[in-house]
């Protein structure tokens, strides 16, 4: 089965005002976009029920992040239940911002991802190494690492519901994006480890998105790549080029 191309727009801590993000979800519902792709875009948290409401009925929202508990005393945080009762599809989890700035382990975004997918929800899940890691020759035990606890946590139907986005550290936010060589290793790694560790079904249909600053310039060349089946976007996702990234496949 074909895995359908998807493109995921995580706009972090942006736009900073209500006219910004009605400027952004306008460009977005003018756009003439590859029916082929799903797309799904991840305002910041007080916007997503807005953007849900003005948003082209073809694409979906995110939430960037959630908690792994369905209810309670945890000041600030956002349950996977209030999500999937506001009718917001996906979740981003394990974004190496939460990582490094929020301290976030493996364990914690494996149970973050079982709870959401237990609650409903899909989930982007984000993995990737430093450019530390990767200059010692690690990325592939560090993304199995980080994908491990995951394993070990949910079944294989869960799988489903996942979109893998390996996000090298070095790459976010640098405008040093991954050669296309370097995301398809980094990507065939990870399916390969997906057959071992869980099933060849899974390895197969579990899609694997990259992330790291993609552009319009990048994104044909690296969305050509087998096993990249397209993108999570940050600072270009604010852009109007962002409709580019979102038909590089067209
Ligand atoms: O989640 C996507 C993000 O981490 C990539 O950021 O700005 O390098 O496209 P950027």
């Amino acid at each position: 089965m074909a895995r359908k191309f998807f493109v995921g727009g995580n706009f972090k801590m942006n736009p900073s005002t209500r006219e910004q993000k009605k400027v952004l979800v306008n460009t977005l519902n003018s756009a003439s976009v590859d029916q082929d792709v799903e797309v799904v875009i991840a305002p910041p948290a007080l916007y997503v029920i807005p953007v849900k409401e003005t948003l082209r009925g073809d694409f979906k929202v995110a939430a960037q992040n959630c908690y792994e508990k369905p209810s309670g005393a945890f000041t600030g945080e956002i349950s996977p239940a209030q999500l999937v009762d506001a009718g917001i599809p996906y979740v981003i989890l394990g974004h190496s911002e939460r990582r490094t700035l929020f301290h976030e382990t493996s364990e914690q975004v494996a149970a973050k991802t079982c709870a959401a997918i237990s609650a409903g929800l899909s989930v982007i899940l984000c993995v990737g190494e430093t450019l530390q890691e990767r200059e010692a020759e690690k990325t592939k035990e560090v993304v199995e690492s980080q994908l491990k606890p995951v394993v070990a946590a949910l079944s294989e139907a869960d799988w489903s519901k996942v979109v893998i986005a390996y996000e090298p550290v070095w790459a976010i936010g640098t405008g040093k994006v991954a050669t296309s060589a370097q995301a398809q290793e980094a990507h065939a790694d990870i399916r390969a480890y997906l057959s071992t560790a869980v099933s060849a079904s899974v390895a197969e249909n579990t899609r694997i998105i990259y992330g790291g600053s993609v552009n319009a310039g990048n994104c044909k060349e690296l969305g050509s790549q087998k096993d990249v089946d397209g993108f999570l976007v940050g600072g270009a996702s604010l852009k109007p080029e962002f409709v580019e990234i979102i038909n590089a496949k067209k």
